[in-house]
């Protein structure tokens, strides 16, 4: 691993049930560092599920939670540590910009059946329609190129326990 990787986080982003808070758990178990999980940091400050904070303050609210704690991450975890994102943190240049200053940033892929096939009666609100299959074609078709500029690194999941992304994803770091 460079020097560089080394020294900051390993970033996991991607869209909705690409696997980002399970393979962030198995790489946080490989690399021995702590696992920051952005969405759960934002239900303990809140004191409330993601799906009530869309709710009652909506979803730019929500997005103002996640751009303040991903441009504060030093509160959060001094040490070099794996960091699982919301899908949405792309949205916003700012976001983007931070996400590849604080370490190398892993993409996490998946099509448009696995990804329902992993969603599918979870808590995301932004998939609480009624043709969520064709809700995810247009999601991902928007932000595909946010994912493609911001990610160092990009693994395909289909398919794969998450044990052995976890392995490809230390394999890559090797030779990034
Ligand atoms: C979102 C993804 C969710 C969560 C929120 C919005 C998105 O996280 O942050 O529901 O905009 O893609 P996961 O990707 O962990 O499901």
């Amino acid at each position: 691993m460079n020097p560089e990787a080394r020294g900051g986080h390993l970033i996991l982003i991607g869209f909705m049930g690409t696997g980002k808070t399970s393979v962030g758990i198995e790489l946080a178990g490989l690399t021995g560092r702590e696992l920051v999980d952005i969405d759960n940091e934002i239900v303990r400050r809140q004191g409330r599920s993601i799906t009530s904070i869309f709710k009652i303050f909506g979803e730019d609210y929500f997005r103002e939670l996640e751009s303040d704690i991903i441009t504060n991450m030093e509160s959060l975890s001094a040490e070099p540590a794996v960091i699982s994102t919301g899908g949405g943190v792309v949205l916003r240049e700012k976001n983007r910009r931070e996400l590849r200053r604080q370490g190398v940033v892993v993409l996490l892929t998946a099509t448009p059946e696995e990804i329902l096939k992993r969603t599918r009666g979870g808590e995301r609100p932004l998939l609480d329609h009624p043709r969520p299959k064709e809700r995810i074609k247009e999601l991902l078709a928007q932000r595909e190129e946010l994912y493609r500029s911001t990610c160092h690194l990009e693994v395909d999941t289909g398919g794969k326990k998450q044990r052995k992304i976890a392995e490809e994803i230390c394999s890559q770091l090797e030779q990034f």
